[in-house]
């Protein structure tokens, strides 16, 4: 038969769906995949609930219902300071992913190459290679996750058409600096090229760290396409609701994209997301409290084991160096650490090397998520304390 897509070809499996088959297969904890094992809060279901009884239940408008883009509107003006058009500014789409996806496609032509700092969030890697960007890295360096300012500024050069960048970032928990974005704008304005930025986890934050957009950075507003959904903030993994912020004449593109692929985002959903975003600030400020004391917990807990972990700022996972306790798990690399933990205490990570195009650089790395109840983790604790 005629070959497959030679795009595909080089896809594996995503190594969490391993971990957590493998996982389920000794009953284990897992704490490889981003979901919360937690319910979102009852307004919310209950307003999803009563959009479906109330009818919203056909086709949305395509790239979003007008009274979500109103309040996604407000709210990015409120919270991350960046105005825009809620008639030509905003698409919703089926999650963050989408919105990624739709604007890669929306911007890339055959040679264009894509900034990314890894480690990256895994979908980066596939998305480059379906929108047809060839990525160049930039590397994130523990323990700060920093980059090297020389390293950032020889990655662009006249094929440079987007950066990616992801704060608070998975799986580093960095939050990057005012500081950082404004470096990272400068770059972008003087080679006159896109920011691509996936903000999802914008609310969940520790200690002193303060998100920043950069779309709302001076020179940035035309330029800035600024990712997010409801996933994170409202624990609905699963509702697949997210969007893409970008100028009209950006936006006008990512519609077009996004209308092919997807049609548009849950209707009944989007009606919910008006109940989501409009919960009070107490609401935030228990979810990041919630997380903080998780982070406390496992980040404490992974020390008492013997592993070397690398304290996040925001969202809610941890990379942690494994090179102490390779030897006592009989492993060679992260692979055969992970699978081995798993066996020996029964609790799932992701092996480091998934987070990079140059597999040496995880190869001592590993990542657990800690979205998790707080009874979870203290099951994790149990379990992994077998190894001390
Ligand atoms: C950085 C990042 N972006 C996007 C997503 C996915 O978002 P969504 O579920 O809204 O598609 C995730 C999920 O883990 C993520 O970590």
């Amino acid at each position: 038969m005629k070959d497959l897509s030679y795009k595909t070809e080089s896809f594996t499996e995503s190594v969490i769906r391993e971990m957590t088959r493998i996982c389920d297969d000794v009953g284990g904890l897992n704490l490889s995949q981003g979901f919360p094992d937690f319910d979102a809060p009852e307004e919310i279901k209950k307003a999803a609930i009563d959009a479906i009884r109330n009818g919203f239940n056909q086709y949305p408008v395509t790239f979003g219902e007008p009274e979500f883009r109103e309040a996604i509107a407000k709210k990015v003006q409120d919270y991350n300071k960046i105005t825009c058009d809620p008639a030509t500014d905003i698409t919703v789409t089926c999650g963050a992913t989408e919105a990624m996806m739709s604007t890669l496609m929306a911007l890339i032509n055959p040679s264009d190459e894509i900034i990314i700092f890894e480690p990256y969030y895994e979908n980066y890697g596939p998305d480059s290679i379906l929108s047809g960007a060839t990525p160049r890295y930039v590397t994130l360096y523990p323990p700060d996750w920093n980059y090297d300012k020389d390293e950032l500024a020889a990655a662009f050069n006249d094929k440079t058409k987007a950066i990616i960048i992801n704060t608070p970032n998975n799986p580093t928990g960095k939050v990057f600096t005012k500081h950082e974005l404004e470096e990272i704008a400068e770059l972008c304005m003087k080679h006159d090229c896109y920011a691509i930025t996936d903000e999802i986890y914008e609310h969940i934050l520790y200690d002193d760290a303060k998100h920043v957009s950069l779309g709302s950075l001076h020179g940035m507003e035309d330029r800035t396409i600024t990712i997010n959904g409801l996933t994170k903030t409202y624990s609905v993994t699963g509702w697949r609701i997210g969007w893409a912020i970008a100028s009209e004449r950006i936006t006008q593109r990512i519609r077009k994209v996004h209308d092919f692929l997807t049609v548009g985002g849950p209707t009944p959903f989007q009606h919910a997301g008006l109940t989501a975003l409009a919960m009070p600030e107490s609401y935030y400020e228990q979810l990041a409290s919630g997380y903080y004391a998780a982070r406390e917990f496992l980040f404490h807990t992974l020390k008492e084991v013997g592993f070397k972990p690398f304290l996040p700022r925001g969202a809610y996972y941890i990379m942690v160096d494994i090179d102490d306790l390779m030897e006592q798990l009989s492993a060679y690399d992260d692979f055969t650490f992970s699978r081995k933990l798993i066996e020996k205490t029964g609790v799932a990570t992701v092996p480091g090397t998934s987070f990079y195009a140059n597999g040496s650089k995880g190869k001592n790395q590993v990542r657990f998520t800690y979205c998790k109840k707080m009874d979870t983790l203290r099951q994790v604790r149990e379990k992994l304390l077998s190894l001390v």
